[in-house]
């Protein structure tokens, strides 16, 4: 029984890491990893990219991408949990980096009857050189063949496709672009819209502002809310979960520390278009880690009904009491 999910790195992504980064890879005592750090901790946006050379761009796929894909990918599971056989055609990555959410959208998509193809969109030139050189090392023909193209985000009018990330960006954004490209986002979201963040109060309350956005433009929330109505978190709650990520000899190389992975804390929304995605969210979803106690589970729920309301699930629930054993921080909980 495991309380923050484990998302591992695909093993073609990995070695990817691996092959690009081992004889370059940064330490954290160098320059560009402390300026990277400095800058994620300082305050965002920029006037100009933060990933300014190679250095920075390889830093920033050693440090972070491995985190920043387990929260995409973590994302995505949810959509798919609930979006039933859709798929995309088309996959559109904006602030897209060196690619992690391009690689989870390939991986949580993997099973679909046809390969989609990726258009990551970034205005680190730097970035998206790195992301086109670990492709190479795809398996998924989507992320092999996937376009890289330099453009600046914010006012623009964006292209059209199925499925629209936005990973770990908007919070670089001024508070103006971030608006303009959220509602671009959704006019250009055929399907369906992944927003992901940091897992502070401040990422936080950038998804929940992306959120009412995404409903005032007609799209429908499937995860992680149960509903579409105002959001129960209030005060200095913030709604986040976890990801624990394995560390890689590579990861291990350069951050140092002994355990053997760490947990990337994200916030996030995932929306659909409902005319092109009739779906449903789920009733109940597990929104901290579950308490276990003896004979006893303690499950602190957003609901649909409810808000947010804390279940308590004994050994005389049965079969209930072994799946909230079973629960994951994040979870769906109960049928609909
Ligand atoms: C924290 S990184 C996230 C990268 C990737 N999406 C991921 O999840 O790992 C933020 C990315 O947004 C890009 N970005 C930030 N502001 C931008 C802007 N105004 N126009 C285009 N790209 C931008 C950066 O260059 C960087 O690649």
């Amino acid at each position: 029984m495991g309380l923050v999910p484990t998302v591992p790195l695909p093993d073609d992504l990995r070695d990817a890491l691996t092959d690009q980064l081992h004889a370059t890879a940064p330490s954290r005592a160098q320059p560009q990893v402390e300026r990277l750090i400095e800058n994620y901790r300082g305050a965002t946006p920029t006037a100009a990219p933060i990933l300014r050379d190679a250095a920075d761009a390889a830093a920033y796929a050693a440090y972070r991408m491995p985190a920043t894909y387990a929260a995409v990918r973590s994302a995505l599971d949810a959509l798919r949990d609930r979006a039933g056989d859709w798929a995309p055609a088309t996959h559109l990555d904006l602030g897209g980096g060196t690619g992690a959410a391009t690689w989870a959208v390939a991986e949580a998509f993997a099973d679909a009857p046809a390969e989609h193809t990726s258009t990551v969109l970034d205005w680190s030139q730097p970035a998206l050189d790195l992301g086109r050189r670990l492709a190479r090392h795809a398996e998924a023909a989507a992320v092999r063949a996937a376009e890289w193209t330099r453009a600046p985000l914010g006012t623009a009018r964006l292209p059209e496709a199925d499925l629209i990330t936005v990973s770990y960006v908007i919070g670089e954004l001024t508070p103006a672009d971030r608006t303009a490209l959220i509602d671009a986002a959704a006019a250009a979201s055929r399907g369906a819209l992944v927003i992901a963040e940091p897992g502070t109060p401040d990422g936080f309350a950038r998804i929940a502002e992306a959120r009412e956005r995404l409903i005032a433009a007609g799209l429908t929330v499937l995860a992680p809310c149960p509903h579409d109505s105002a959001c129960p978190v209030a005060g200095a709650d913030w709604c986040h979960f976890a990801a624990r990520v394995p560390r890689t000899s590579l990861h291990r190389q350069m951050k140092g520390g002994t355990l053997p992975y760490e947990d990337e804390k994200f916030c996030y929304v995932a929306a659909v278009r409902p005319a092109a995605v009739p779906a449903a969210p789920a009733p109940n979803r597990v929104v901290r880690h579950p308490q276990i106690r003896k004979g006893l589970v303690l499950l602190d729920l957003c609901t649909r009904d409810e808000a947010l309301t804390r279940a308590t699930v004994t050994k005389r629930h049965g079969p209930l009491y072994r799946a909230a054993r079973d629960a994951d921080w994040g979870d769906e909980w109960g049928e609909g």
